[in-house]
């Protein structure tokens, strides 16, 4: 196991109706002014903004809203929070959404004290010293920014997709209400599922030695996606479901499982130039490269794949040909996500095979390699996207 230093200071308020609480957790955590900030109209409709408003008010809170965050988030929609939570001396950001929103309300809270455009700290050119506290109501199990330290912001100009992570982003509370899922579409749910599930195996396929503590909860929460992540999809209204589901989501990505592991986050490196180039899904463009990066990859370390072939997938070890139960690990985690209705192939995402150059160019690859379970170069980035590629 490597040394590690975990902080997951976010607490996590769980259940029915605990959206009526935001206005008390807003004032315990020291807001005065806040910002709301959401989404497309899902919140609206669904009254989820009135009933969070209602209960600012009634702990005398006062707000401004600011909606309209896309799917894939935009930087020019951050710089109009800032000026707006400059404007209004907002003290404290809610976001009311999935990881768009979340992660939007994360950019402006970064941006709001720094004196130049915020994109710099997303390119890196500046440190990320301090920002607005921030609460969430979760609207979607997936992304899991709600207990992450992350934010993924796309550049519209170029649609460059960046990703800045820091302890500063992690929010002071976050509200979970697995019955704010039940509105959810079918291809939405099954993006949450997928991209959870990418979280998971993201850690789970390690160097690290020595690490059974959590590979063993690596398991459990993939056990748990795959026997409630069908349910979901074809009963969108199964609290049961849609409550593991949401906290498998957070504890996916929170980090606890990649303590005291090197991780690799090459799929989502990949994928993030496919949902900033041709604006799909997250999870969807997850379901398309992940597949195939566990396919170009699984030599490295044959008995690592037939672990989650076998503890997994239930897969009956080939102790002659582990290279078989490898692969046919990999064919069962396909088959799992057309079952979802994801799609696994360049062609369902309206990517294009012709686009691998531009591809690999905005990677930012250069003559460099990308670290993780197989060290990856411009050549290997070109060969997984191919496969993704395949009709
Ligand atoms: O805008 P509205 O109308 O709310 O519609 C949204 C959106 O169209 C809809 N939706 C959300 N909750 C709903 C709902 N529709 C009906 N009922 C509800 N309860 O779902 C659509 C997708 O929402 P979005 O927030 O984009 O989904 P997700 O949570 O998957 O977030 C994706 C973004 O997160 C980034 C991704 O790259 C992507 O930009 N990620 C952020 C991470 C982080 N901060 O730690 C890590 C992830 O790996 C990921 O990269
Ligand atoms: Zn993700």
């Amino acid at each position: 196991m490597e040394q590690f230093q975990f902080y997951s200071p976010t607490e996590f308020v769980f259940g029915k109706e605990k959206e009526n609480e935001a206005g008390r957790l807003v004032k315990k955590w020291g807001g005065s002014k806040v910002l709301i900030h959401y989404g497309g109209e899902s919140a609206k409709k669904s009254g989820l903004l009135d009933r969070v408003a209602a209960s600012l008010k009634a702990k005398g809170i006062s707000y401004v809203t600011l909606g309209g965050v896309k799917p894939n988030p935009r930087d020019t929609l951050v710089r109009e929070g800032i000026a707006l939570c400059r404007a209004e001396g907002v003290d404290f950001i809610l976001a009311i959404g999935g990881g768009s929103v979340i992660d939007s309300s994360k950019a402006i809270s970064g941006g709001f004290y720094y004196d130049g455009d915020f994109w710099d700290l997303y390119e890196k050119k500046s440190p990320l010293t301090k920002t607005i506290p921030i609460g969430t109501v979760l609207t979607i199990a997936a992304a899991g920014s709600e207990g992450s330290g992350s934010s993924v912001i796309t550049k519209e100009d170029g649609l460059l997709k960046r990703c800045l992570t820091s302890d500063l982003y992690r929010p002071k509370f976050s509200i979970l209400n697995p019955e704010l899922t039940y509105t959810l579409p079918a291809y939405q749910t099954a993006c949450g599922i997928t991209d959870i599930m990418a979280h998971i195996f993201e850690r789970y396929f390690t160097t690290s030695t020595d690490v059974e503590c959590t590979d063993r909860l690596c398991e459990a929460l993939l056990l748990t996606m795959i026997k409630e992540g069908p349910v979901a999809v074809k009963n969108p209204t199964d609290y049961g479901a849609r409550a593991n589901i949401m906290w498998a989501g957070t504890v996916a990505h929170n980090d606890i499982i990649g303590s005291g592991r090197k991780q690799d986050w090459n799929s989502h490196g990949l994928e993030h130039e496919l949902s900033g180039l041709y604006d799909c899904a997250h999870g969807a463009g997850l379901a398309v490269i992940m597949p195939a990066w566990m396919e170009y990859v699984y030599s490295e370390n044959v008995m690592r794949f037939c672990e989650a072939a076998t503890r997994v997938w239930g897969i009956p070890m080939d102790f002659e040909h582990p290279e078989k139960t490898a692969v046919a690990g990999i064919h069962a985690f396909k088959d799992f996500l057309t079952g979802i209705g994801m799609p696994v192939s360049f062609k369902e995402i309206g990517a294009r095979k012709e686009d691998i150059p531009v591809l690999v160019e905005k990677l930012g690859i250069g003559d460099g390699t990308r670290a993780g379970f197989k060290t990856l170069n411009r050549d290997d980035v070109t060969a997984i996207y191919e496969l993704a590629a395949r009709e």
